[in-house]
Parts: C-alpha cells; structure tokens; sequence
C-alpha cells in the first residue's frame, strides 16, 4: 500500500522543503524513499522529522514538478517541520531508522500525531488522472515516447469528463512539461534542422 502525499521536511536551518511522495506501508511505520540526490532525503539527514500532507489539490503534486514549489505552509505548535496551510489532514513523522541504499535510501517513521483540518470531499477521476500523469512526468527519462503518448490520450478521458478548473490547470502544466520533453528529443530532421 502507498499513499500519494505531499511531504514537507526542513533543513538545518529550518528552511522548509515541500515534494510529493509515494508513503509505503509497513506495518505502523511508513517509509520514504527518495531516490539519490533529493533535497527531501538531505533534510531527512539534517533533521530526522516530517511531515505527510494528505491533499486532495494535485496542482500542487503538478506543480512541484514543474517549479512551482511556492505553496502557502502554516507553523504546527512546537512541531520543527511546518505542513501544508490548505492540506486536508496531516501526519507528524519521526525518523526511527534509516536502511541505507547507494540508490534509494529508506527512512522508516513513526506517527507521533495526525490531525484533520478540512473533510474529504469524496473521488475524483480527474484528481487521480492528473496524480498519474505528474508520476509519469516525474519519469519522462526513463519511458519511451509511444507510451507517453498513449498515456496522456487514455488519461485525458477523465480529465474531459471530470475535471474542475484546478483539475485542467494542473493538467496543462504537466502537459507544457512533456511536451517539451518531447520536442527536445525529437531528432533534428523531424524539427526542420540539419541537411
Ligand atoms: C505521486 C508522486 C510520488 C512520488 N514518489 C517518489 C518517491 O517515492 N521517491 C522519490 O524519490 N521520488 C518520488 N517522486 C518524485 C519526486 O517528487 C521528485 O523527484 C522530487 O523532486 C523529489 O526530489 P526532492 O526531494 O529533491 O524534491 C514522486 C512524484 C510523484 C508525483
């Protein structure tokens, strides 16, 4: 089981980092595991504390993507770690052990408090389609570009169907990203260049 958060940790100088994470589940305890370099992971290093935001807003997912990090965070009480001022629910985690991988190093937290700020307003097949694609961009190098391509046309059923204006501008900034993925690989001769 992995849940989709937005995760806030700090530097050593309480400089606050926010980046989407895939928790996984293991028993009571859930693990991050950044993948090498992650400025979550150097954070994690600095000060073994964060934070699981639980949000339902994917322009945020979409925009930590695409360099859009600036999202309002709001201080919890004596807590090192700030969390997401609009996240629906959070998490505080404490480090407990770190497995240490030349990779993907696993950080194993325990759940010292969870607190609900706002109810869950139910499904949305667009919310999960953009959740997908900001996954997918976040592995534009590694996939070829049919199957980028036959992606975004299934995902974009939802998105037509089901989506609201946050939805749709999620949707178009991940969309501007693989398009220019795609439009830098592309060989010169499909652009017009060269001989
Ligand atoms: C839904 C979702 C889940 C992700 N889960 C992970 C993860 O488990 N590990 C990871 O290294 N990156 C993951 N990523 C990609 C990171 O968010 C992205 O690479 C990010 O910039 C992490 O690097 P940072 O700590 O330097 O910000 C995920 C992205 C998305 C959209």
């Amino acid at each position: 089981m992995i849940r989709e958060v937005i995760v806030t940790t700090v530097d050593a100088s309480g400089k606050a980092h926010i980046a989407p994470f895939g928790l996984i589940a293991a028993g009571e305890e859930w693990i991050i595991a950044p993948f090498r370099p992650s400025a979550t992971l150097a954070n994690l290093q600095e000060v073994p504390y964060a934070v699981a935001n639980y949000t339902d807003d994917v322009r945020i997912f979409a925009g930590c993507l695409t360099g859009r990090r600036e999202w309002p965070l709001a201080p919890i009480g004596t807590f090192l770690v700030p969390r997401l001022a609009d996240a629906l629910a959070h998490a505080e985690l404490a480090v407990e052990r770190i497995e240490e991988d030349a990779r993907r190093p696993r950080f194993f937290c325990r759940v010292l408090r969870q607190e609900q700020h706002t109810p869950f307003q139910g499904l949305n097949r667009a919310k999960a389609a953009v959740l997908e694609l900001a996954v997918l961009v976040s592995r534009l190098d590694f996939l070829p570009r049919d199957k980028i391509e036959r992606e975004i046309e299934y995902l974009k059923i939802a998105i037509d169907k089901t989506a609201g204006p946050e939805e749709k501008e999620a949707w178009g900034w991940l969309v501007e990203k693989v398009e220019a993925h795609l439009g830098d690989r592309e060989p010169a001769h499909a652009r017009g260049e060269g001989s």
